[in-house]
């Protein structure tokens, strides 16, 4: 009589468990918050809603070096977190086998408000822009068709993409949707500057940091439009042509001259770690960008009319407009451990 009424208890506990297994999960929806004065993204998110699960999945495929070809390079390895997602220390971004790239890694932050991506604009959809680091020969060097066989062997893997996608086999618009749902919820909108504009506890300016904002909004803000600190244009800020690759910039892709060294506005936001700056990373301190602004500035026939009249700043006013700069960081963003290295799932 015991025996059986066990035996029965264990028959409705298994009905449960393979109840439970089979119904999909509830996902946890994320609302995807646009900071008060900010505009609307530019990236929809009502194809594909973002959930916590969906986050969770990407941020583990971030940071994780099975995307390149033999298991040594992840995405985190040129955008590091404490750096603004960029790679520090390096001019030209660093890859498989220590090959060398051809520019400085962006930083990655507020991409859905961002219609183009790449310094020169060459990719104009955030859910695929992954392809391309994975793909590229001196970046991951692998092949989607391999990294999604590599995928569907992880049990952990099919577990998670079963969770957010539900279907257990990892396909390639899966994958390139996951990392979507992170990236674009990197997102940079509490630095000083921020909680000056908002009035909020810790907003409050020196006299330099006032000063440089004025300065700022008189000489840059035309290009670096608050408050994403970029107007998502591509513009010719006058930089001599570099000697070793000779990047044109936004030419590469349209092939219209008027276009030559036309590169991607950078945001400006968290510059202050961002170092090395522009797009083959030639400059390593602020002063020298500044300088650049100041003196450096090369008059060929398509340099930007935002840049037309010479720009003269004491060095008062040059240490002012950098002490704005650094009001730029946000610490919240730079040490968020929900961007960080994801522990272990089992
Ligand atoms: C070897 C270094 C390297 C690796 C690995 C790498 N990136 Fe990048 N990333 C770069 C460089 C360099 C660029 C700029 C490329 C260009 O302008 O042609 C870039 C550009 C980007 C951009 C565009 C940013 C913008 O504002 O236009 C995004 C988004 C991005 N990477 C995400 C990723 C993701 C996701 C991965 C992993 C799948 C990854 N990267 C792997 C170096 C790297
Ligand atoms: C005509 C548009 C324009 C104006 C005006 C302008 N910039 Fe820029 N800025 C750019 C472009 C384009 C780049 C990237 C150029 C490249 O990499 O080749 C850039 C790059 C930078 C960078 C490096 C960012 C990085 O992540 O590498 C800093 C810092 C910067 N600008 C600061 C300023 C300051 C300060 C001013 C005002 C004195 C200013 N800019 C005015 C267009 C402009």
């Amino acid at each position: 009589m015991r025996n059986r009424r066990l035996l029965f208890v264990a028959f409705i506990l298994s009905c449960l468990i393979t109840l439970f297994s089979f119904a999909p999960i509830e996902l946890k929806k994320i609302n995807f918050i646009v900071p008060k004065g900010w505009p609307q993204p530019a990236y929809s998110f009502t194809k594909f809603p973002l959930t916590e699960e969906g986050f969770q999945l990407g941020r583990k495929l971030f940071y994780d070096p099975v995307l390149s070809r033999d298991g040594s390079v992840s995405c985190a390895s040129c955008h590091n977190q404490s750096t603004g997602f960029t790679h520090v220390d390096h001019a030209h971004s660093h890859g498989i086998e220590g090959r060398t790239g051809t520019r400085n890694t962006p930083a990655l932050m507020n991409l859905a408000w961002n219609k183009l991506y790449m310094w020169d604009g060459a990719v104009n959809n955030i859910e695929v822009q992954a392809l391309a680091p994975i793909t590229n020969p001196i970046e991951m060097d692998e092949t989607l068709e391999h990294v999604v066989k590599k995928l569907n062997s992880s049990r952990i893997y099919r577990h998670m993409f079963d969770d957010v996608f539900g279907d257990s086999v990892v396909t390639g618009q899966h994958l390139l949707l996951a990392i979507t749902q992170f990236v674009v919820q990197l997102n940079s909108y509490n630095s000083k500057y921020d909680k000056h504009i908002r009035k909020e506890a810790g907003g409050k300016f020196t006299n330099e940091e006032e000063h440089g904002l004025q300065l700022f909004r008189q000489h840059c803000t035309s290009c670096h439009t608050e408050p994403l600190f970029t107007n998502n244009q591509f513009e010719n800020n006058g930089l001599p042509i570099d000697n070793t690759i000779h990047d044109i910039g936004r030419m590469k892709v349209t092939q219209n001259p008027a276009d030559s060294l036309k590169f991607k506005v950078p945001t400006l936001r968290n510059i202050q770690y961002s170092a090395p700056y522009m797009h083959d990373g030639r400059f390593t301190r602020l002063a020298q960008v500044v300088n650049h602004y100041t003196g450096g500035i090369v008059r060929s026939g398509n340099l930007s009319e935002k840049l037309a009249k010479p720009l003269v700043l004491t060095e008062d006013e040059k240490k002012d407009l950098i002490a704005f700069l650094m009001t730029l960081t946000d610490r919240e963003f730079l040490l968020n451990l929900r961007y960080s290295f994801p522990k272990e799932t089992k």
